[in-house]
């Protein structure tokens, strides 16, 4: 199979379990849920449900345990896009190349499509393709990765950041934080869905996914200056206009160019003792940093 055929038919997988595994848009609160489907179906790259795919290969978890995983990835990571573009955080109204839901709906909708979105991913981590032990681990590696020493830390950063100038090393463990680590968690969740990986394998997944997730992030801060609004699908130019700190504007465009290569390199490395086997994880490496939008 080509890496094209692979990611179809997991993004098509994907695309019909988020659909069963969030409420329809007929059950009562039905605006809300109409408003969560609007959020997260038939859009994004969807490369968190990839990367938990791809490591899940490696322990022989079965597809439909990592299609939950996978959907509770992105339903986090759509509440954090949600969150993320109100007014009082990014403040943008194009997402997906749609209208932000706070515009399209209104901004305590926006709220709660985040609030639910986080509960339902949880909900989701609890159904019965995962065994019992499994569902704990799992939630403990999202909820980690979502919380204070995660995502929303990152995000909390990010936020105090503006208008001021970080050093290197603050603007990485910023972004390890709000990107890095749900991305991180997808690798771990994939490879913990499946048959137990040794600690070998799990600190060389790690150490993937680390230069994966701080690569990814780094990729976009460099398409908010290098692409236009209709290939990202969200408003380019932004973080210069925001005065948000970024790769770009701290260590320049041609380093960070130069660093998401090395991390792509780095990424690479660490699959080495799978051989062949994560062929997939070295294709989605490649894809992350060469990517367009
Ligand atoms: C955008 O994430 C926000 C970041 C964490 C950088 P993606 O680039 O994965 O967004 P979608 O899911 O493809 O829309
Ligand atoms: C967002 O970072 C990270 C999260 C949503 C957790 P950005 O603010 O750079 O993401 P975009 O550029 O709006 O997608
Ligand atoms: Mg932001
Ligand atoms: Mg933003
Ligand atoms: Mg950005």
């Amino acid at each position: 199979m080509t890496f094209d055929q692979w990611t179809r038919q997991v993004l098509d997988r994907v695309e019909s379990a988020l659909d069963h595994y969030l409420p329809a848009a007929d059950v009562l609160p039905a605006p809300l849920h109409d408003a969560m489907r609007y959020a997260v179906m038939g859009g994004g790259k969807r490369v968190r449900p990839l990367l938990c795919h791809a490591a899940g290969e490696l322990t022989n978890a079965t597809p439909e345990a990592l299609d939950a995983a996978a959907c509770a990835l992105e339903m986090i990571h759509v509440y954090s896009l949600v969150h993320d573009d109100m007014p009082c955080m990014d403040d943008d109204d194009m997402r997906r190349g749609k209208p932000t839901v706070h515009v399209k709906y209104d901004e305590p909708t926006a709220l709660l499509v985040g609030d639910a979105l986080q509960s339902q991913a949880f909900v989701t981590l609890t159904a019965d393709v995962l065994s019992t032990q499994r569902q704990a681990s799992l939630v403990r590696e999202l909820a980690l990765a979502s919380g204070s020493v995660g995502m929303a830390g990152g995000q909390a950063i990010d936020l105090a950041s503006v208008g001021h100038s970080l050093t290197r090393e603050q603007l990485e463990t910023m972004h390890r934080l709000k990107t890095g680590a749900l991305l991180r968690a997808a690798v771990r969740m994939g490879a913990l869905a499946g048959e137990t990986p040794s600690a070998e394998s799990l600190a060389a997944l790690d150490k993937y996914a680390a230069a994966v997730g701080l690569a990814f992030q780094v990729v976009d801060d460099i398409l908010d200056v290098t692409a236009d609004s209709a290939t990202l699908g969200k408003t380019a130019g932004k973080d210069a206009k925001d005065g948000k700190p970024t790769y770009v504007s701290i260590i320049g465009l041609d380093a960070s160019r130069a660093l998401a290569q090395q991390l792509r390199a780095d990424a690479h490395a660490a699959l080495e003792p799978f051989g062949a086997r994560a062929q997939r994880l070295a294709e989605l490496a490649d894809l992350v940093v060469n990517r367009v939008s």
